[in-house]
């Protein structure tokens, strides 16, 4: 029975995951190396919240109720009771390595330990653990609260128990699974990402401007934001870096990020999150 949630990371996914597991009375630990993280992930979490009992999708009695559920930490002993740990810290695989190396060593030992990753692949970060058959992929979408699916991935050793488990938590949290093998950029990103980059590559070859090619998306194949609104949503180092995953992991020249791509993340254009992307915010 799985009632403790950890949460690794307290950035944008992180803060998500949190909000939607309290929301539906898990006690979750928010676990983030820095204290200015956490505070701005309460206050985020809150705000969604409040924007959610606005529109009447639930009671101020449970968002009260929802942010008693979380509490932050900067201890990584903290974590030791949970029952199933989602990591959803920054998409850099040593990193994540460390971070499944150091979970293993002091979450009890039948936990479940989760990646939001969304592109490092599962058996991977398995391998830093002592617990193979307990590692799975979940990867949320951005905006958490909002957005439907959940993509789960079976790494190669990944038990039937543990997706079990998993496919449970999905259904608790009111979403959709999508299960995807062990593979770059498993189901949304393998389709999505080469979508984007081809968007960026009808900018960079003067196909149509910026505001053309969202429109022509948008209105066109009834998307809710146009490629590069979209990208900038996701930020661009990030969909780089999910394009560099695919490039490496097939070795196909059909995957290559397109240079303007790899020019405005070294400008430091990376999008909302920078205030400059394809848009200024
Ligand atoms: N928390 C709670 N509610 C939120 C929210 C949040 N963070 N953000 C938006 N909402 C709610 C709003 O309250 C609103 O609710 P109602 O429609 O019930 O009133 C609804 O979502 C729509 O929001 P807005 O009116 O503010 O804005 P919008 O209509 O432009 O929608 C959007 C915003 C939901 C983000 C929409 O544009 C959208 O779906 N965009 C595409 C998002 C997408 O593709 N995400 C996946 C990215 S890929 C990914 O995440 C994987 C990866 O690895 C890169």
């Amino acid at each position: 029975m799985v009632q403790k949630i950890g949460v690794l990371g307290a950035g944008q996914m992180g803060s998500g995951i949190a909000h939607v597991f309290a929301l539906k009375g898990f006690e979750v630990t928010l676990y983030d190396i820095a204290a200015p993280q956490l505070e701005k992930a309460l206050g985020s979490i809150g705000q969604n919240l409040e924007r959610q009992a606005k529109k009447g999708a639930i009671s101020q009695g449970q968002v009260a109720e929802t942010l008693q559920r979380i509490s932050t930490t900067r201890d990584f002993p903290a974590l030791a009771d949970s029952d199933f740990c989602v990591e959803a810290v920054t998409e850099n695989e040593a990193l994540k390595l460390e971070i499944f190396s150091r979970l293993d060593s002091v979450v009890q030992p039948d936990a479940i330990l989760a990646s939001n990753t969304s592109s490092i692949p599962i058996t991977k970060i398995a391998s830093a653990t002592g617990r193979l058959e307990q590692v799975i992929g979940m990867h949320f979408m951005n905006p958490v609260p909002v957005m439907t699916l959940v993509e789960v991935i079976r790494g190669h050793a990944t038990s039937d128990a543990t997706f079990a488990v998993t496919r449970e938590l999905v259904a608790k949290l009111d979403k959709e699974l999508a299960l995807s093998q062990d593979y770059p950029g498993f189901i949304v990103n393998r389709v999505l990402i080469p979508m984007l980059n081809e968007a960026i590559f009808a900018l960079y070859e003067g196909v149509a401007s910026a505001e053309d090619i969202d429109r022509g998306m948008k209105l066109g194949t009834n998307q809710p934001m146009g490629p590069l609104t979209l990208a900038d949503f996701i930020g661009l180092d990030t969909v780089l870096a999910i394009a560099n995953v695919l490039y490496d992991g097939f070795k196909d020249p059909k995957y290559r990020p397109c240079p303007l791509l790899v020019k405005m993340v070294n400008a430091g254009y990376l999008g909302r999150k920078s205030g400059r992307g394809f848009f200024s915010y």
